[in-house]
């Protein structure tokens, strides 16, 4: 089955009026139907950037989303907010949201289902710490932070798809410049997609993306890309430079 690579920009807490325009301005000519496209950006951008890549191959979206419609919630965005701005992919459980602000896999399954059910695709991070990869745990550590989605979102698996992207984030190697190997990241996607047939079966298993985030850069992007089971890259520091984000999206062709 031929899944179409994704490349999304995370720019994570960076950018301003200026640098975004010229960021966007610079990569645009590069994005073709051959490849998906989607930056990443900080609430307070949402309107520019919407007005920068309206009408072009290029979506946008945010960073995290709240789970709650509206309410008595300071500091949270919710989803019918991003929908107001054109938002169509949210970022859910990145590893500086589960660190920083300790957010649970149950929380971040919730997440997920209130984006599925504003008809938002979610992109479900997860991944392992140093620590725990020493230990040989990953697949478990992983399995862990996937089942609550699975037991909350698996019901939206229908004809064979699912509205769900996975990216999986070895936290060792999140602007690290460490990044994990095309063979050991391989070795994790074939496990996740392997506990996707498992809870939703083949089908579902073959069509859901999985994405690799950690120190993509254009120098090894195409080798990262080049494996079965990874498709496209979840990119932070790189999405920061237009030629940088330029060199991913041209090697994900
Ligand atoms: O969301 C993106 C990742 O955290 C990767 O960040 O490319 O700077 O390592 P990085």
């Amino acid at each position: 089955i031929a899944r179409k690579k994704l490349v999304a920009g995370n720019w994570k807490m960076n950018g301003s009026l200026v640098a975004n325009e010229t960021l966007i301005k610079g990569f645009l000519p590069e994005v073709t139907d051959a490849v998906d496209v989607v930056v990443f950006v900080p609430a307070p951008y949402l309107a520019q950037v919407q007005g920068l890549c309206q009408g072009s191959a290029v979506k946008w979206g945010a960073q995290d989303v709240s789970s709650m419609p509206n309410g008595a919630y300071t500091g949270e965005v919710s989803l019918p907010m991003l929908e107001e701005f054109g938002v169509t992919h949210v970022l859910v459980g990145h590893s500086e949201r589960r660190t920083y602000h300790f957010e649970s896999s149950d929380a971040v399954a919730d997440k997920a289902l209130a984006a599925i059910e504003a008809s938002i695709v979610p992109i479900v991070c997860v991944g392992e710490t140093l620590q725990e990869r020493e230990a040989g745990r990953v697949v478990e550590v992983i399995n862990a932070q996937l089942d609550p989605v699975f037991d909350r979102c698996g019901r939206y698996a229908q004809n064979g798809k699912w509205p769900v992207i996975v990216a999986y984030e070895p936290v060792w190697a999140i602007g690290t410049g460490v990044t994990a190997s095309p063979e050991q990241a391989q070795e994790v996607h074939a496990a996740i997609r392997q506990r996707v047939q498992e809870k939703l079966g083949l089908e579902v298993a073959q069509s859901t993306r999985v994405l690799y985030g950690g120190s993509v850069k254009p120098s090894n992007a195409a080798e990262i890309f080049a494996k079965n089971d990874i498709d496209g890259g979840l990119i932070g520091g790189a999405a920061l430079s237009s030629s940088d984000f330029s060199g991913i999206i041209r090697a994900a062709r």
